[in-house]
């Protein structure tokens, strides 16, 4: 019995032994091969990393692409800052949430920089609405009501929010009094309003476009489609919008009262401060943020029966930037979140 029992322990250890001979000789094959691989695509270090997982699937999901070796490792290292920022953010289990983005391989400086503009000079707007007397309606979604499109823009490079949101408040505008929602060209004021002060992907004002329409009229966007960058004018005789047709009012400064009144009535511009918004991806934002105006988003909606009342915003970030694109931000007196309440305007007819 202990002679069977020991033949088959050593049996079984000699198997053990070669079993482990055989992991040792595989795993170095592996280890040649993917330090082959790894020494091709310039990351090796790298591989210790877990993080480096995220990386690549954020990489790929993307489209990422990085020149040299130094980029990799230097975009690697934000990314991982940033993975920290958002883990952060997320442990205080505030009303939103923080993800990774396509902005997650920049630095905050690099986000701003290359996505919005330094500070945006408020334009004086000549005409201010009144919405006295009318009854407040407790909550409105202009997407669910047909006037604003899920189709959400991705201006990369070209700082046009000013473009892209006085196209849709326009083409909203049209959809409530003409039954049909017809894109308007976001590209045409990229491309035409530079007479206006306008500066195409360089920035705009949408006071400024508001006035290009009203001279000028504007093209459909299947006309005139976007592109999302500065081309020579193209615009021609025929507009969706009729020359003289349109004109911007203005909510009053700061006054809740009167913007949930105006997006009541339809989607409202709106200037905001973009800067903390780098990894937003869904809740309603209700602080960490500042009021230097410095990117214009449409408000498409409101609720303001929840514990939390929001505002519903369409950004121009494409849609993987928070809700598919849109976003919440929460209401408050004053300046609002984000400066939402400051500077609010909205196309009529004239
Ligand atoms: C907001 O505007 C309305 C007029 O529409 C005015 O009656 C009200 O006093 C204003 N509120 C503030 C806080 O300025």
């Amino acid at each position: 019995m202990d002679d069977q029992n020991q033949g088959h322990k050593s049996h079984k250890t000699s198997s053990l032994n070669s079993i482990l001979i055989l992991i040792v000789v595989l795993s170095l094959f592996s280890l040649s091969l993917a330090g082959y691989y790894l020494n091709r695509t310039n990351n090796f270090i790298l591989t210790t990393d877990f993080d480096i997982d995220k990386f690549k699937a954020f990489i790929i999901k993307y489209d990422k692409s990085y020149k040299t070796t130094d980029d990799y490792i230097a975009r690697f290292k934000i990314f991982k800052e940033n993975l920290l920022k958002i883990q952060n953010h997320n442990d205080m289990k505030k009303s939103w949430s923080f993800g990774i983005t396509k902005f997650a391989d920049l630095t905050q400086e690099e986000f701003i920089n290359n996505h919005i503009p330094a500070n945006y000079i408020v334009a004086t707007q000549s005409y201010v609405a009144k919405f006295e007397g009318k009854t407040e309606i407790k909550s409105i979604d202009w997407e669910k009501n047909g006037a604003v499109t899920s189709i959400v823009k991705d201006q990369e490079g070209c700082i046009g929010s000013w473009a892209i949101s006085v196209a849709e408040a326009t083409s909203a505008y049209y959809f409530i009094n003409h039954g049909s929602l017809i894109e308007a060209s976001s590209q045409e004021l990229i491309d035409c309003s530079g007479d206006y002060n306008n500066n195409g992907c360089s920035g705009g004002y949408a006071v400024n476009a508001f006035k290009y329409v009203k001279e000028n009229g504007l093209s459909s966007a299947e006309n005139y489609p976007f592109v999302g960058i500065d081309q020579e004018c193209k615009a021609n005789e025929q507009k969706l919008i009729m020359a003289n047709a349109i004109y911007q009012n203005s909510v009053q400064s700061n006054n809740v009262s009167e913007l949930i009144q105006a997006v009541s009535q339809q989607p409202v511009l709106a200037l905001v401060d973009s800067k903390s918004w780098q990894f937003y991806k869904s809740g309603i934002i209700t602080d960490d943020c500042g009021a230097n105006l410095n990117h214009v988003v449409i408000i498409t909606g409101f609720d303001t029966t929840q514990e939390k009342p929001y505002w519903i915003i369409k950004n121009s970030w494409g849609y993987d930037w928070g809700e598919n694109g849109f976003g919440k931000i929460g209401i408050s007196e004053g300046s609002g979140i984000c400066g939402i309440n400051m500077d609010p305007s909205f196309p009529v007819m004239l």
